[in-house]
């Protein structure tokens, strides 16, 4: 019935959101090139992924995914990684001790960028150009050269990947990730937060239990697992020209995978069941996601789910939901039913932020912390009632100190956007906010799991 998968079949199929390359002979030979190139992960770590996923998917675990927008050349620094890194492990510790869990951390990294678009250009002052679209296709200066899609850049963003890669393994496996290092992290995020008293107690008993652990002789030189962490990584397979060239077939299985990232998604504008991003997903053995919004129809999805996940693999599929707050409760029951009625195996996900995007006066693009926090809470009220596991959530956020969605402890505030507005596609939590996050995560989930 289906016709047979290969590495480019998705190329006969039709594509969206892609750029129109005026080379496309430079392009090919980049291709040729990047395919030659080794590729950022290996296909053990893949399926050492799909094997947590099915954890979580089973109600053993909790998925968290963060990372920015979309990465750029020019916001790229050790500072900036370690930064992002930091307050995931921090959310994942405070997580972990809530739900009594592991948490799984992957990082939306080391290959996050290529961005879908509203609109194929972009007019200002009566001048139109092709619109931005990820530091991988052209640059986001409004200027005529820069935004001509070039296919060197798709070289520039591998070479910063693997940079980032190489780092961020560096600090999950040297030492950074301490746990009593992380935990102190938090310690100090309370202190010199407005929240602090709602959280002081959750931390008191990290505290309390770290102590007992050390007490019964359970300490960092004995325990790897206490100065070490797995992360992985992952990043919306748009642009298919960049991962089809790191599809590689792993020698121990025979099988493909893309060695891009450990995991890979598809974005809501690009998961049309004949297109071209789906045609690519199916045959990758990678564990993937979809991102689900409120246009989602049941029927659809789990033609969807039929095409990716015909094995009805536990680790395999990850339905990131982004409905908006206003939406949850109106769009996610009927998909949630559907989806468990007929007995499909998912990791369900929140993503919070893509369904709560508004315009400010000034004109930023932001989003209210509160609004965040409110398609959470309804993500896990939604699973609750349907008996389902809510495994997971997918945030766009950032270590550093960034003002860019309105609202939180320590409030951004519309006025003061401008003061810290640095992200190159959408608007980012910023570390305090991330933080809080976590914590209210961390209360629901102790309520969950009585
Ligand atoms: C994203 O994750 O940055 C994104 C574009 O999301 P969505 O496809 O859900 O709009
Ligand atoms: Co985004």
């Amino acid at each position: 019935m289906t016709t047979p998968w290969t590495p480019d079949s998705w190329r006969s199929k039709p594509i969206l959101q892609q750029p129109t390359y005026p080379d496309a002979q430079t392009l090919a030979e980049v291709e040729r090139t990047l395919a030659g190139y080794p590729p950022l992960v290996f296909a053990g770590e893949a399926r050492e992924l799909r094997r947590q996923f099915a954890e979580v998917t089973q109600g053993r675990a909790f998925l968290l995914q963060g990372g920015d927008c979309a990465e750029s050349f020019a916001e790229f620094s050790a500072p900036k990684i370690r930064d992002t890194f930091k307050v995931l492990l921090q959310m994942a510790v405070v997580m972990t001790f809530a739900a009594g869990c592991p948490v799984v951390k992957v990082g939306r990294m080391a290959g996050q960028f290529a961005k879908p678009r509203s609109a194929d250009d972009e007019t200002q002052g009566g001048v139109t150009l092709p619109a931005y679209r990820g530091d991988i296709i052209n640059q986001i200066a409004f200027e005529a050269a820069g935004r001509v899609p070039d296919p060197q850049r798709l070289i520039m963003a591998y070479n910063q990947a693997t940079a980032t890669l190489n780092l961020l393994r560096a600090f999950a496996q040297g030492g950074f990730a301490s746990l009593d290092q992380v935990h102190q992290w938090n310690l100090d995020f309370i202190a010199n937060s407005a929240t602090s008293d709602r959280f002081q107690h959750l931390a008191d008993r990290i505290d309390e239990s770290l102590a007992f652990m050390r007490a019964c002789g359970i300490d960092e030189e004995r325990a790897p697992q206490l100065r070490e962490t797995s992360f992985f990584t992952a990043h919306e397979a748009l642009l298919l020209n960049y991962e089809q060239a790191f599809t590689r077939r792993d020698s121990l299985t025979g099988e493909w995978y893309d060695c891009s990232a450990h995991m890979l998604w598809i974005g809501d504008r690009t998961r049309q069941p004949d297109g071209a991003h789906v045609e690519f997903m199916r045959g990758i053995h990678n564990p993937i996601g979809v991102k689900v919004g409120p246009s989602t129809d049941p029927d659809e999805l789990l033609r969807l789910i039929d095409i990716l996940n015909p094995d009805n693999d536990p680790g395999r599929l990850n339905l990131i939901v982004r409905m908006g707050a206003d939406k949850v409760e109106q769009h996610m029951p009927r998909l949630v039913r559907a989806v468990e009625g007929e007995g499909r195996l998912v990791l369900w996900s929140s993503d919070p932020m893509h369904g709560n995007t508004i315009k400010a006066s000034s004109g930023y693009k932001t989003r209210d912390f509160a609004q965040v926090l409110r398609e959470v809470e309804q993500f896990f009220s939604v699973h609750q009632a349907e008996g389902s596991w809510a495994g997971g959530i997918h945030i766009e956020m950032t270590g550093q100190n960034v003002t860019e969605c309105i609202g939180g402890a320590t409030p951004v505030t519309e006025a003061g956007l401008s003061d810290r507005y640095h992200t190159h596609c959408d608007p980012r939590l910023n570390a305090d906010q991330s933080l809080e996050l976590a914590f209210m995560i961390a209360e629901t989930l102790k309520k969950v799991r009585r």
